[in-house]
């Protein structure tokens, strides 16, 4: 007698291999069998016909690790079908941190990345989590927002953070190269924090220095470090913004596939859209953001150093109608929400760079903005590649309570669905198996997860059901808070997540700590 027995299902392993009709048993937290299971009995039987069964999509890359203590059920991501984040991502984690760092939220208190971890396994969260720490976390820690390189002496306190970080249960490290105090690294600094992950077996993940004009010279460096640390590296939402560098990826998959060939070991990830997200304050150039958000201010308020700063941004050219403000925290200023720099401008009557400076300041700076940046063509190209994964750089919101904020990035609530059914069935780019493939065994492999990613008998049971013709984002710019649908069921460690298309109150997810 099992627990639960999925039957009559389109299996979709994870792993890549052609789909086959089966059944699908599970006894408490695991898979116990796989294959023709008719002469079995079940607590509960889910009649799987006409249904895709999957493993459960992992989350290459996300933002949710404040966002699970403000809201454990993950609501935008387990109605894609999501039953693991990685977290940690594009050089900030939630730890390690000053115990009483600041927050938007009113949360408890924790330090350490096990403190951390420990808090989440306690509240309960609906998914699981895979921890990386971030670069930048451990660079504040050590010397603030100061803008110049380490000392030896500060060097060896952040090795010493990074080293702790890893016992912790950590898989690895990111770094966040246009994000203070991230950015201020030098390759050199990153290569020894790379060491010190590398030594435990962990894996960099990078938000490179550059997406743009100098993507090329971004990847070597990524790659670089990759060389030197002897880590292997994993490339953050591939991508290249701005018409004049679109195409480029090309040349950047080529330069990979070259150095994997040479014995480099990189993969990447991606999210299914043709525009990023992010603060807006990465319009200000880096040097201003030096020593934390009132020397920004005083910065930027400056006569001179404020001209200064203006014209560096005219000079990046930006397309003021392709940036558009996805929240603001001030109640007079949520009319801005949705609206494009150039429309808050003519709001305004001012020029967009000072609309935008004048709603930074206002702001303390925590502006969330989403710019169209790619093109199809580039999104497709990086889609099919063997090496990228899926990731949606999304935190978990959710359609009410405290993450229904503002005009978010849609890939939020689509980045999974959206593969499936726009890219899959619609337009073609990859089949089913490859699909789910790098929403779930790639994923899991990347991070060593080897009881996780696929349907398999020993493997947890994180399983997602869902119907192949009708699974489809339906979050978009203007209505980004809204459920992907076509997914029936999702499983995470053997217990219902989703049922019946309907979220449930269970919170069944673990923390999971990197073992050696
Ligand atoms: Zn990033
Ligand atoms: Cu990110």
């Amino acid at each position: 007698m099992y627990d639960l027995l999925i039957r009559n299902g389109k299996v979709v392993d994870g792993t890549g291999n052609p789909w086959f009709y089966g059944d699908v048993a599970v006894q408490g937290e695991k898979i116990v069998a796989v294959g023709r299971l008719d002469d079995k009995r079940a607590k509960r039987t889910i009649d799987a016909e006409g249904l895709v069964v999957a493993p459960g999509f992992i989350d290459s890359h996300s933002h949710s690790d404040e966002a699970l203590l403000i809201n454990p059920k993950a609501e935008s991501k387990v109605f894609q079908g999501v039953t693991t984040e990685v977290i940690g991502q594009c050089g900030t984690s939630a730890a390690p941190r000053v115990e009483a760092a600041e927050s938007n939220w009113d949360l408890p208190r924790w330090h350490s990345l096990g403190d951390y971890l420990d808090l989440l396994e306690k509240q309960g969260v609906a998914v699981n989590v895979i921890p990386l720490f971030g670069h930048g976390n451990v660079r504040r820690l050590v010397m603030g927002m100061a803008n110049r390189p380490a000392t030896a002496e500060e060097l060896r306190a952040m090795c010493q953070l990074a080293d702790a970080a890893m016992r912790e249960g950590a898989f690895g490290f990111s770094s966040g190269l246009i994000y203070p105090p991230s950015s201020y690294a030098d390759t050199h600094e990153l290569v020894a924090v790379a060491k010190v992950v590398a030594a435990h077996g962990g894996i960099y993940a990078t938000h490179m220095r550059d997406e743009g004009d100098n993507l090329l010279a971004a990847v070597s460096e990524a790659i670089t470090i990759g060389e030197q640390a002897g880590i292997p590296v994993h490339i953050s939402h591939h991508k290249t913004c701005g018409e004049a560098n679109w195409g480029k990826v090309k040349d950047t998959l080529a330069l990979i596939d070259a150095k994997r060939e040479a014995g480099v070991d990189i993969t990447l990830d991606q999210y299914p859209y043709i525009a990023t997200s992010t603060g807006l304050k990465v319009i200000v150039p880096q040097w201003a953001h030096a020593d934390g958000v009132e020397a920004m201010r005083q910065r930027v308020s400056d006569p001179q150093i404020g001209a200064q700063i203006r014209a560096e941004i005219a000079a990046q050219g930006y397309r003021w109608d392709w940036i558009l403000v996805a929240s603001c925290r001030k109640e007079e200023n949520k009319q801005f929400e949705g609206k494009s720099v150039e429309e808050i401008a003519a709001m305004t009557g001012q020029a967009p760079i000072e609309a935008a400076l004048e709603l930074l300041l206002a702001e303390d700076f925590d502006v969330g903005m989403v710019r169209f940046a790619m093109c199809e063509e580039d999104v497709e190209l990086v889609m099919r590649h063997p090496l990228v994964m899926i990731g949606s750089d999304a935190s978990a919101l959710a359609t009410s309570g405290p993450l229904a904020q503002g005009k978010p990035h849609p890939r939020a609530y689509g980045t999974f669905p959206r593969v499936l059914g726009h890219y899959g069935r619609e337009r073609g780019v990859l089949t089913l198996e490859a699909a789910v493939h790098k929403m779930s065994g790639l994923t899991a492999a990347r991070f060593r997860l080897w009881d996780r990613g696929v349907l398999r008998p020993g493997s947890y049971a994180d399983i997602t059901i869902f119907d192949e013709e009708r699974v489809r984002d339906t979050a978009t710019f203007v209505e980004p808070h809204r459920h992907a649908v076509g997914i029936h069921y999702v499983i995470v460690n053997g217990q219902m997540v989703i049922d019946q298309g309907v979220q449930t109150e269970h919170l069944p997810g673990k923390a999971l700590r990197r073992r050696p």
